[in-house]
């Protein structure tokens, strides 16, 4: 049978497939330096890699605003302020948060009517908020601990590659 060694994993084996989704995401973002592009190709590989997504991808901090970066799912609000929705409470908190329930979080943001759970998980580069990855769910209590300590680890190898990089 023919194995690519990335097919998609039950998701009993997080642990694991975050360990492989990680050194996939390292290995890819190698050697490049565009960060457009870079986040690009990292919200391909969580939307393909990651069983039970409806939206993987970026919003980057531009002053007081969260604005709509490279993704992969269906079109989503632009502009999302610090503090509002689930990726404004954790790029203020500076800490990822794991929604069972989005319809039970109060100012969640609703792009896509499909979604019931979220994680968003912030990116800091040398202590600076730049923006948040967020992944949303057509199921609900998708995201567990394992969940929001691989998307951390994801998140930590975007920063890596995004710190040789100028600015986009
Ligand atoms: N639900 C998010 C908005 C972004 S979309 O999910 C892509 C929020 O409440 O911040």
């Amino acid at each position: 049978m023919h194995n690519t060694g990335v097919a998609k994993r039950p998701i009993a084996d997080k642990p694991e497939l975050y360990q492989e989704v990680a050194a996939e995401l390292d290995s890819l973002l190698s050697g490049e330096t565009d960060r457009v592009a870079n986040l690009a190709n990292a919200a391909a590989v969580v939307f393909d890699r990651l069983p039970e997504l409806n939206w993987a991808g970026f919003y980057l901090l531009q002053g007081s605003t969260l604005v709509l970066g490279p993704f992969q799912g269906k079109p989503a609000c632009v502009r999302i302020p610090l503090g509002q929705g689930v990726c404004g409470a954790a790029a203020v908190r500076r800490a990822s948060i794991c929604v069972p329930d989005v319809h039970a979080f109060p100012g969640h943001i609703a792009c896509d009517s499909v979604s019931q759970s979220e994680l968003v998980v912030p990116l800091l580069l040398d202590g600076q908020l730049i923006g948040v990855l967020d992944l949303d769910s057509p199921r609900r209590a998708r995201f567990d601990g394992d969940d929001q300590a691989g998307c951390e680890a994801l998140a930590a190898v975007v920063i890596r590659h995004l710190a040789s990089a100028p600015p986009a």
